[in-house]
């Protein structure tokens, strides 16, 4: 299958008829710049990265090198600041305050909630089912008039788990709106990235992140993959200089490290696997949930007291108590061997000794 809409229609009108900030940099970026109110006499300490001067608006450097990486175009790639930058975008650009709605398949990533109050846009919920999968049915009945975007969130947060392909083809293909598939943990996962499908479909938009399997939060570098015409209107609304020299410089070197960071993915799942070994084999854990992520779920009972006696113990892990279908669950990301160490001993002492 296929789906192709008209993405204009869907586009808030000022945003439609929006003439973009120009930066300096846009018609020029050599010569002698006396154009942007830089400083010329440059930072006050050595800099061979000329921090003085604006980054480069559009990144076309680092979107190509993200482009072979995923095997798609250039015009295919969005950068910003973490994923959150493109997720707000997405709300900025097709949801307008006060009458349009998005839909979440809870449990998931709290940002999509919380981007969508800042942005005074109403959320529609249709839950996971109790292994976490989407109901894919009622989704798309959820669906309204009003209903510009679809957030879904494959491996989740916080569950770990990929959702199944053909499901979220399924919701992709039967909205006339815009899919939005949160991939920040596709490459721990067994299934390959959607990136492709964007080909075929011109609603859907991929986020990925460089905070996750490349090991670099610190830079803040979030990604959105999608059909030319959704880049170009995220283009137009993101902040002129939203990607600094130092982010996307480390970045590139990050793509020049990709077996470095594969091997480092590989590390991460094998002590994934030893992580939900030892889990298992304590008694008191009622359930460890199948993950795809460098995270994982688990219940046990009076979660959140142990949740807070471990962290009294100096091990912090997120109890996702709260969250629907994970009653007493606590997520626990994957460490060093030794930091996963300190967190079994942590909590056999808990457990020993309530
Ligand atoms: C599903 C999901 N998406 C996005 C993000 C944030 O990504 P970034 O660091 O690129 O803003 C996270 C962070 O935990 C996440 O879990």
């Amino acid at each position: 299958m296929t789906n192709k809409i008209n993405i204009s229609s869907l586009v808030r009108p000022n945003i439609l008829n929006l003439t973009p900030y120009r930066s300096a940099r846009d018609d020029f970026d050599s010569g002698i710049l006396l154009d942007a109110n830089e400083n010329a006499l440059g930072a006050p300490f050595e800099d061979d990265l000329e921090l003085n001067r604006y980054p480069m608006p559009y990144q076309e450097e680092l979107r190509s090198r993200i482009a072979d990486f995923r095997e798609v175009d250039s015009e295919n790639v969005f950068v910003g600041v973490g994923s959150d930058e493109a997720i707000d975008l997405l709300f900025r650009i097709f949801c307008q305050p006060g009458k349009d709605r998005v839909l979440i398949t809870p449990p998931t990533y709290g940002m999509y909630k919380v981007s969508a109050a800042i942005n005074d846009i109403e959320v529609d919920q249709v839950l996971l089912t109790s292994d976490f999968q989407l109901q894919v049915v009622q989704t798309l009945e959820a669906v309204t008039e009003q209903t510009k975007l679809i957030f879904l969130c494959s491996p989740n947060n916080p569950t770990g788990n990929s959702l199944k392909p053909e499901d979220i083809l399924a919701i992709a293909d039967g909205f006339r709106g815009i899919v939005v598939l949160d991939e920040a943990y596709i490459d721990f996962a067994e299934q390959p990235s959607f990136a492709k499908e964007i080909i075929q479909r011109n609603n859907l938009v991929i986020l990925q992140t460089m905070s996750k399997s490349f090991g670099l939060a610190g830079i803040r570098l979030g990604i959105a993959l999608a059909d030319p015409e959704i880049i170009s209107y995220m283009m137009k609304v993101k902040a002129p200089y939203n990607v600094n020299k130092l982010t996307s410089k480390t970045a590139l070197k990050g793509f020049s490290y990709v077996n470095a960071m594969k091997a480092k993915v590989e590390q991460i799942k094998s002590e994934r696997e030893k992580v939900v070994g030892k889990l298992k084999s304590i008694s008191q854990i009622e359930k460890v949930f199948p993950t795809d992520s460098n995270f994982l779920i688990f219940r046990i009972n009076n979660a959140l007291d142990i949740y807070k006696k471990i962290a009294e113990k100096g091990v912090v892990i997120r109890y996702r108590g709260n969250e629907p279908h994970c009653e007493n669950c606590l997520r626990l990301t994957i460490g060093t061997p030794e930091e996963n160490e300190r967190f079994f001993n942590a909590l056999e002492t808990v457990l020993t000794h309530p």
